[in-house]
């Protein structure tokens, strides 16, 4: 710990960061009418599925990175990082790898974690970069957690259709299972599955666990009757500066409210309030899009996962609500002029958004082969892209050059969308509607049993491998559901074979 504290004091010297407040929105240089008529040419999609389209390979554009085959395929620095800036990479490398310890500590440059908290640092959730998994029935619930809330509450902001809800009264908005020494915890997560058998066209036939969540040895009297409960998985952390540097212009070129063109999906936009002034903005993380910017969600990660206060989140005690008295009461890792008067001050904050800006997105494996080409078609012909938009380019931008103008290949639209009952939670967030979700991007995740060691997919990981994760699609994606299940098996097969290749 003391080695982390030096190296940070250190990096007053390094290369300045491009970073702070003023990066909210970035700092974008407008595209030309020629560059636009270009971009549009180059993002049709393909008509000749026998071969891969150009720079298919490079998911994440020059940014990508060369695939490593074990574990640490997720956790490189952006492919055409210069050399200036991998120190700072670094630098939010240990600040996100670091265990964070309660107050008070012989550790000063790593205490304040908690009260209440979910875990000490940001990687024991997001797990070598990669996602989460459920808990085994005698493991606590470290990469996984519960949302809370219940109906009611004020408009947080002039945003239209916001569902006003409010964090459940006594343990707020998130249910935390770890506590500092001496402060009740708040309990358990628990699950029950029930396996749901499905049967496919060719009579083969797939097993779905159905979850249903509950909470047990609650610390603090019972929850509010009307409680809702949305579980989360952490998710991978590769491309998400890329992500961020979608025009916006381009994903709500995509939004389909009322499904004008009838072909039955929608697509609705997440806006939400984001950095100091709660502007609203597109919601572009979270799986429900509750976060505009890589900085408010990390931001939003030390306060509700980790307790830990920032710029963004100044209350030292984290996800502590006023009924919980011992724990807003506890002593706090802030101090008067130390870190910024904050438990994380500005410069890491700083660092660790960089860092969740620039994990590289792995190359893909084996564009040309046939099988995974016809694949590829199959996800076309299924409806597959109507929500996992394939390519984009990203937009200029001032002061980061590693997300600057790429084509990328991530595979989502960044929308909500009504996914049915079988997926719902039935906890609105902002915008999204408790049976909605934001389609996540299919980058890497090919890559996610090397990386994690399993293959445990969706918000709640409940799908235990790549099929099973598209037959619990619904609603509005029912029939691209329905497709798959239609298939022949070489080519459910071949569908497979092309997302493993992502
Ligand atoms: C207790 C587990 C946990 C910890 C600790 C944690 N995260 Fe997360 N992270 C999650 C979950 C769950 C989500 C999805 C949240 C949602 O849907 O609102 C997430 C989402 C994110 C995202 C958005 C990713 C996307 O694709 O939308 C970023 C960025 C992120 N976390 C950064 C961090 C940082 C930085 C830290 C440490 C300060 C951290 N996280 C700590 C569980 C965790
Ligand atoms: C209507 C929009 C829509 C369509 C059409 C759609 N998806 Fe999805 N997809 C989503 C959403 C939203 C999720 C996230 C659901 C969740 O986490 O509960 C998702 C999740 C996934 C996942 C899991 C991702 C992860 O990181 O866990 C895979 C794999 C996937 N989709 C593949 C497909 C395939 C293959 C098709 C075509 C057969 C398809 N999807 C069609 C919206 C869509």
């Amino acid at each position: 710990m003391r080695r982390v504290l030096t190296i940070v004091l250190a990096v007053a010297g390094g290369p300045a960061l491009a970073q702070g407040p003023e990066d909210m929105p970035l700092q974008v240089i407008p595209r030309t009418a020629a560059e636009t008529a270009r971009i549009a040419r180059v993002l049709a999609a393909p008509q000749d599925f026998s071969k891969a389209e150009m720079f298919e390979a490079k998911s994440g554009g020059a940014a990508s990175v060369r695939v490593r085959p074990g574990a640490d395929a997720f956790s490189q620095f952006s492919g055409n990082m210069a050399f200036d800036r991998q120190m700072n990479f670094n630098l939010g490398n240990a600040l996100f790898t670091k265990a964070w310890v309660p107050s008070p500590a012989s550790t000063l440059a790593s205490d304040g974690l908690g009260p209440l908290f979910n875990a000490r640092g940001c990687q024991d959730c997001h797990l070598k970069d990669g996602r989460g998994h459920v808990p085994g029935p005698q493991e606590s619930a470290v990469s996984m957690f519960l949302r809370l809330s219940v109906p009611g509450g004020g408009n947080p902001a002039e945003i239209k259709d916001w569902l006003a809800t409010q964090d459940e009264p006594t343990y707020g908005g998130q249910f935390q299972d770890f506590a500092a020494t001496g402060i009740a915890s708040e309990g358990r997560m628990v699950i029950d599955y029930t396996e749901v058998p499905v049967t496919l066209a060719d009579g083969s036939v797939v097993s779905l666990r159905a979850p249903r969540y509950s909470v047990a040895d609650l610390g603090y009297g019972p929850m509010a009757s009307d409680v809702m409960l949305s579980p989360r998985i952490a998710p991978q952390m590769i491309g998400l500066g890329l992500l961020e540097a979608i025009p916006e212009a381009d994903i709500l070129a995509q939004v389909d409210e009322e499904d004008a063109d009838g072909d039955g999906i929608s697509g609705r936009a997440s806006m939400v309030p984001a950095g100091a002034d709660g502007a609203p903005m597109l919601g572009r993380f979270g799986f429900k899009g509750g976060k505009a910017a890589i900085r408010d969600q990390s931001a939003a990660a030390f306060q509700g996962d980790m307790g830990l206060s920032t710029a963004l989140h100044t209350d030292p005690w984290g996800d502590c609500t006023a009924a919980q008295t011992a724990c807003r009461a506890a002593i706090s890792g802030q101090e008067p002029g130390v870190r910024d008067g904050l438990e994380v001050d500005h410069q890491s904050l700083d660092l660790v958004t960089f860092y969740a800006r620039n994990l590289g997105v792995p190359e893909r494996r084996g564009v040309d082969d046939p099988q995974i080409l016809r694949g590829k078609q199959v996800f076309y012909d299924s409806g597959c892209t109507s929500c996992h938009t394939p390519k984009y380019v990203t937009d200029r931008l001032k002061d980061q050059p590693e997300q600057s103008f790429q084509l990328i290949w991530p595979y989502t639209d960044l929308l909500l969308h009504d996914m049915g009952p079988g997926l719902a939670d039935n906890r609105p967030e902002g915008r999204a509607t408790g049976s909605e979700w934001k389609t996540p991007p299919l980058w890497g995740i090919g890559l996610t049993a090397h990386v994690s060691g399993h293959t445990e997919f969706l918000h709640d990981g409940r799908a235990r491998n790549l099929l099973e994760a598209v037959l619990w699609h619904g609603g509005e994606a029912q029939a691209s559901r329905d497709a798959v299940v239609a298939l022949p098996k070489d080519d459910r097969d071949a569908i497979i074979a092309f997302l493993e290749s992502l």
